[in-house]
């Protein structure tokens, strides 16, 4: 699609399917190296082989912090170093309050919340070391309001916001950049956790009266990680086709 981001090296979480396939064709597109992480070994495998030259799959739980150092050092071997860090990887368990439940709490925050802090503690290291570089952190537009029904979900997704602002302050002197993106409703296998109804409600109403595409996602990182965005960090770029509003 452009030449904008040859010669750098991304990593993206989560990269096996959805979204995350999405930011990966988008950001290798760009003419950047993208290694693909995921526990989804078999589709992240797939796709690596798709993209062919300056792709590559590395089995990853985001949750597992020794995961996190053998990932990062295997990358950096592969590609050289690292500039692009977009910490992807997210699960849904939607429930009311009522209905919570400890255990699904904890797994929800330990991918969506503890995954994104292990994510920028061992990324920063090498992004450090490449000259400063670029994070983009996958919130949610349930990172910026309230959602019925998700109370959990929703504890994470503004966790994520309230990290990226911090580590946006944290990692400036290092000329790392960290953003984070809000989605809307996007059209993903993560969507099959709410019947019919509540998708439907949720494209009903969004102003642009469409469901999103995980492109439409992919594009807004391209675009954070960008030279286009270099004085952008601490922000919030909700793509949702205007539901928030
Ligand atoms: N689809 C939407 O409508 C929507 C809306 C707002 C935000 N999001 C966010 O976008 C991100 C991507 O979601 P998606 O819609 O593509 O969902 P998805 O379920 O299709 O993809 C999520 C990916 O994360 C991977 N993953 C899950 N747990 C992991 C772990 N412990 N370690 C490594 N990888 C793991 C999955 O295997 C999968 O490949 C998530 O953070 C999600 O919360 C999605």
């Amino acid at each position: 699609m452009s030449d904008k981001l040859t010669g750098k090296v991304a990593l993206v979480t989560g990269g096996a399917r959805g979204i995350g396939a999405a930011i990966v064709r988008r950001l290798h597109a760009d003419g950047a190296a993208v290694a693909i992480t995921d526990v989804l070994a078999e589709q992240g495998q797939a796709l690596a082989a798709s993209l062919g030259d300056r792709a590559a799959f590395f089995l990853h739980d985001v949750t597992d912090e020794a995961a996190w150092t053998d990932t990062i050092t295997a990358v950096t071997r592969a590609f050289g170093g690292l500039h692009i860090l977009v910490n992807n990887a997210g699960i849904f368990i939607p429930g009311a309050i009522a209905d919570a439940r400890a255990i699904d709490n904890e797994r929800q925050f330990r991918v969506n919340q503890l995954g994104v802090l292990l994510g920028m503690k061992h990324g920063q290291g090498p992004i450090r070391a490449a000259g400063g570089g670029s994070i983009v952190n996958i919130s949610s537009i349930a990172g910026q309001l309230g959602f019925p029904g998700t109370a959990g979900y929703v504890g994470t997704k503004w966790a994520v916001r309230g990290m990226t602002k911090t580590a946006a302050l944290e990692l400036a002197p290092f000329r790392i950049r960290v953003n984070s993106v809000h989605p809307g409703f996007i059209d993903t296998p993560m969507l099959d956790a709410l019947t019919p109804e509540a998708t439907q409600s949720g494209i009903d109403g969004t102003p642009l009266k469409r469901i999103g595409k995980p492109e439409d996602i992919a594009a807004a990182v391209a675009f954070l990680v960008g030279p286009d965005a270099e004085f952008i960090t601490g922000s919030e770029l909700t793509v949702d086709g205007g539901w928030i509003l």
